[in-house]
């Protein structure tokens, strides 16, 4: 017992002398840790509005969803100009759940509030082949930074056509989920 008090002392003298050791950055040491968050908040909340919009920007370049909600984008390798971004894509995804269509976000986020896209985002549920559960997943943060730079695009773009259900055969451009034989689990749409 004694022993083994004897070598947890040691282990936190070693912790905390390792935590004295002169830094790089030695004003470190000196420095109350609040400072450099006293100095960051003012910073942030001045440059918020172009952030959002930037960061959202980056959002749906790096987390899909211009490739399946802008036509070509994928397939160009991400080159396609800005005024057809998340206007929705004519490609087709078939499978048990029938025919989906990636809509034009542009024209669902004209009918939003932040508060509205917020609520919507954090409890979306679709057909496939929608990453639902990645949006849901998402931070506050970066949903409301999606939301600027969506809205910032302003409504563009026609509709994306309409789901059909299954046994519907839809015309190309589509891509098609072939499963075994006994589907693993039925899909139940569930939008609000
Ligand atoms: C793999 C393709 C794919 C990716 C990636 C994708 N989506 Fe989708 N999305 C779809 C499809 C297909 C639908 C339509 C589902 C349906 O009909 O039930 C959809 C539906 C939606 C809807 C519902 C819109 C409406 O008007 O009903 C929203 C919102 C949405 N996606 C947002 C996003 C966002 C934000 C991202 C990026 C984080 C994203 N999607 C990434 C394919 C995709």
């Amino acid at each position: 017992m004694n022993t083994i008090r004897t070598h947890l002392l040691v282990l936190a003298l070693l912790a905390s002398l390792s935590a004295c050791q002169p830094s790089a950055e030695p004003s470190m040491a000196a420095a109350p840790a609040e400072q450099p968050t006293a100095v960051a908040a003012p910073a942030m909340a001045a440059r918020e509005p172009v952030d959002l919009v930037a960061r959202g920007d980056y959002l749906v370049r790096t987390t899909g969803c211009n490739d399946c909600h802008t036509a070509g984008y994928a397939e160009q390798q991400g080159q396609v100009d800005r005024a057809q971004w998340l206007t929705g894509s004519p490609l087709g995804y078939t499978g048990p759940w029938g025919t989906t269509y990636a809509p034009n976000l542009r024209l669902t986020l004209a009918e939003m509030d932040e508060a509205q896209w917020l609520h919507y985002s954090a409890h979306l549920r679709t057909r496939p082949i929608m990453p639902d559960f990645a949006l849901r997943e998402m931070s506050e943060d970066d949903r409301r930074a999606m939301f600027h730079f969506i809205k910032s695009l302003g409504p563009g773009g026609a509709p994306a056509p309409a789901y059909l259900p299954p046994g519907q055969k839809p015309q190309p451009p589509y891509m098609a989920l072939v499963l075994p034989a006994q589907p693993i689990a039925a899909v139940t749409p569930d939008q609000n």
